[in-house]
């Protein structure tokens, strides 16, 4: 018998986030959860990352009812969420209180294991809730985003995973959101890891697979000591989402390694979820395929889509090369942030505002505050010149604090103006929805009696916001009007004006 592999299966969560822009309905996954809960996984991902906003902003669905519903149905195996630290589910800093709430409620939900991560890395921002999952007798996993950088090396991720396991972290996981964990630095990383953290240090692998290159990086991940590996059915993976499980099962034959999957239980789960994806083919990503541009570009797959949706949109899906090349200039300007969320979207959306309207003419009050340290602390250096306009521009001095030291509590407060909303229902989970959302959450609590609703039925819902089209010239002269775009981040609307090149 060789070594056990363990196994977390991502289709209930990032596999539709990374490749159906997080559009599945509950009723869609239902069918298959008790096989899911039979097949032998170590743990289910199914909730928080960009779940949680797409249910109250499209789906019309409670995301706690989600969660009680998924540990109803799935009794016997974890259930898992990517949390992402002091922002919680939403796009800014929460102060510790509502920090501790959100952790305490979702265990109490049913939630198992907390991934937790921080966008830049920067441990300061996981601290509140790695203490806050501990205390509810949950796992806290602690997660290092990977990227690669001038300044990110391997002795650095090992250094980052001795203080994770220092703050009480119960695992490791090493995130690789865009698929640029290459096969040897995988094993050298993982190796490491176990080296200096100790050998019973439990790490587990979360590679995209839109490189191609990272099924084999799980492979030599898994020869370096790697315990538990994140795979996705195979009817929704590959292109931006992930690498298919089956093939990991089989993959494994003869190399002493070996994971306790029924794939008996996972045959009916793929073909499932085949049928189902054909009628959200409205919201799956050109990019099917493979990329290798993103070792350049280092855009992650859920990002993406998000980008080219938003260029599309605008009716600038021309563009996408164009963004995609400037996303790594406004990274290095930025001291380096791995892209994930809400640096991705914050890095992205200022690549898409570069392109359309010149470097830093308009500069999102979301770029500025990430070069002023309002996010955290970048592991590379900034430039000078454009964290001078930020300061400037939002008037206030950069900072080298814990970001959530300067909020003051707010949970009282959050609690009253969500009790003055229409069809507010007096939970403290209600209350967490507004302060993470609250905007969506007000027309959410509004509508939420008329039920959940699912995009697969009715395309027509499930448009993004578009622009008003550019005014025709009389005759259909051609445009010399500037045309209007308007691009979401964080969940807030950007416009921009741009005028027809000459
Ligand atoms: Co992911």
């Amino acid at each position: 018998m060789g070594r056990q592999i363990e196994v977390t299966e991502l289709i209930l969560r990032d596999a539709h986030q990374s490749l159906m822009a997080t559009r599945m309905a509950m009723e869609d996954m239902v069918p298959v959860c008790e096989d899911l809960d039979n097949a032998g996984f170590w743990s289910l991902e199914c909730w928080g990352g960009a779940t949680y906003d797409a249910c109250i902003r499209y789906l019309n669905e409670d995301p706690w009812e989600r969660l009680r519903t998924f540990r109803e149905l799935m009794p016997k195996t974890r259930l898992q969420m990517l949390l992402r630290g002091q922002n919680l589910l939403g796009y800014r800093h929460y102060e510790d209180g509502v920090v501790e709430r959100f952790c305490d409620k979702a265990a109490k939900n049913g939630m198992d294991v907390f991934r937790i991560f921080d966008a830049l890395n920067d441990l300061r921002n996981l601290k509140t809730a790695i203490d806050a999952v501990k205390r509810t007798g949950k796992e806290a996993q602690g997660t290092i985003c990977y990227t690669v950088s001038p300044v990110h090396t391997t002795e650095a991720f090992i250094e980052m995973a001795q203080q994770l396991k220092d703050m009480g972290a119960d695992s490791i996981c090493i995130k690789d959101m865009a698929a640029l964990l290459k096969p040897q630095p995988a094993y050298d990383l993982v190796r490491g890891i176990k080296q200096t953290c100790g050998e019973d240090t439990r790490i587990h692998l979360h590679c995209h697979a839109t490189t191609g290159v990272t099924f084999v990086s799980l492979m030599k991940a898994i020869e370096a000591g790697c315990d538990v590996v994140d795979t996705s059915v195979s009817s929704l993976s590959l292109g931006s989402g992930h690498n298919p499980t089956e093939a990991l099962v089989e993959m494994l034959e003869g190399t002493g390694y070996e994971t306790r999957l029924d794939l008996k239980r996972i045959r009916p789960v793929r073909d499932h979820f085949a049928e189902v994806r054909k009628r959200y083919r409205h919201f799956m990503s050109d990019f099917t395929v493979i990329d290798t541009d993103i070792f350049e570009s280092q855009i992650p797959g859920g990002m993406l889509s998000n980008m080219e949706n938003q260029l599309k949109g605008q009716g600038a899906g021309d563009r996408v090369r164009e963004v995609m090349e400037e996303v790594p200039r406004v990274r290095a300007d930025s001291g380096f942030p791995p892209l994930v969320t809400p640096s991705s979207q914050i890095v992205g959306t200022q690549a898409v505002f570069n392109v359309l309207t010149g470097r830093y003419k308009t500069m999102t009050s979301e770029f500025a505050d990430l070069m002023l340290g309002y996010y955290g602390t970048t592991q590379g250096e900034k430039n000078a010149e454009v964290l001078q306009q930020a300061e400037a521009q939002q008037q206030k001095p950069a900072i080298t604090g814990r970001p959530a030291d300067l909020l003051e509590p707010e949970w009282d407060q959050l609690r009253d103006a969500a009790a003055a909303l229409e069809g507010f229902n007096g939970s403290d989970e209600d209350v967490l929805t507004y302060a993470m959302f609250p905007q969506v959450s007000t027309k959410f609590f509004k509508t939420r009696h008329e039920g959940a609703k699912s995009l697969a039925k009715d395309p027509e819902a499930s448009k993004t916001t578009e622009a008003p089209a550019p005014a025709a010239g009389a005759g259909g002269a051609a445009r010399k009007d500037p045309v209007t775009y308007v691009v979401t981040l964080n969940g807030r609307e950007h416009q921009v004006r741009v005028s027809p090149a000459a």
